[in-house]
């Protein structure tokens, strides 16, 4: 794995939306994996300021998300595809159609995760994933559990990550309380992961996940065995690691 020590939040945008356009750059026809959160928000506005600049171009990329509430509409404001509509899509040359994000609405949710999970297989997979992780060290929303689950699922939200996105509604109450999921096999299979994290709340995790043993109690510790593993995080996130001060350190 790579580590990239970024100095504070917009550094860290700035580094990962440049492994990104990298990635744009160099296969135009790419798959993304893309994540939703306070974490991505500061990388997608950089892309779309080097988009307007005319240093990218999102035409032929397809993407596919993490996760997606279940129960909540496209057009609501909290569901994850209005998320990046707003935050990514609206504001680039995309074409809508090649982005996906998992259908919260679908009336068999067994039959969305196969098809999520075909989906990503008849696209060739994904050629990049980012990820933001959660205080519990999820990634998408896969949970603390006693084992990794492989593909797309329903999850149970813990009582820990539906406090955390409760800041997004108005009161918890309104936090759905399940959600479809991308599973491990599919972000493990994405030929290069990367992962972002911002701010002291996230430091236990990012220690335990790229320090600590791998166990699905702590589901971002499996990106350990990733063999293309790219972390960028501010001093903060990375404050209870035991890393070296400068440049980027590989491990
Ligand atoms: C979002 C997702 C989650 C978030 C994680 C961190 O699509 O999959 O795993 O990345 O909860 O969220 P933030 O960035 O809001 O701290």
């Amino acid at each position: 794995m790579r580590i990239y020590r970024a100095k504070d939040y917009k550094d860290l945008s700035r580094k990962a939306a440049n492994i990104i356009s990298a990635q744009v750059i160099m296969k135009p026809n790419c798959v993304l994996g893309l994540a939703t959160g306070t974490s991505p928000i500061g990388t997608y506005q950089q892309l779309i300021d080097w988009y307007k600049k005319g240093d990218l171009d999102f035409r032929e990329v397809h993407t596919v998300n993490l996760d997606e509430y279940v129960g909540l509409p496209g057009s609501n404001e909290h569901s994850y595809r209005y998320f990046m509509n707003e935050n990514l899509f609206n504001h680039v040359n995309i074409d809508i159609a090649n982005t996906n994000v998992p259908n919260g609405l679908a009336v068999d949710m067994q039959a969305e995760c196969r098809r999520y999970n075909e989906l990503i297989h008849s696209l060739g997979g994904i050629d990049l994933q980012l990820l933001g992780i959660g205080r519990n060290g999820h990634i998408g929303f896969n949970e603390p559990e006693e084992a990794f689950e492989k593909g797309t699922h329903i999850v149970d939200l813990t009582e820990s990550t539906i406090e955390a996105n409760a800041r997004l509604f108005d009161n918890e109450a309104e936090v759905p309380r399940h959600a479809i999921t991308m599973g491990i096999r599919s972000i493990m299979q994405a030929k290069r992961v990367l992962l972002i994290a911002s701010g002291l709340a996230k430091a236990d995790a990012i220690a335990k996940s790229l320090f600590g043993p791998v166990t699905p109690k702590v589901q971002a510790s499996i990106l350990q065995i990733h063999n293309n593993l790219t972390v960028v995080a501010d001093e903060e996130a990375l404050s209870k690691c035991n890393l070296p001060e400068e440049g980027c350190i590989v491990c």
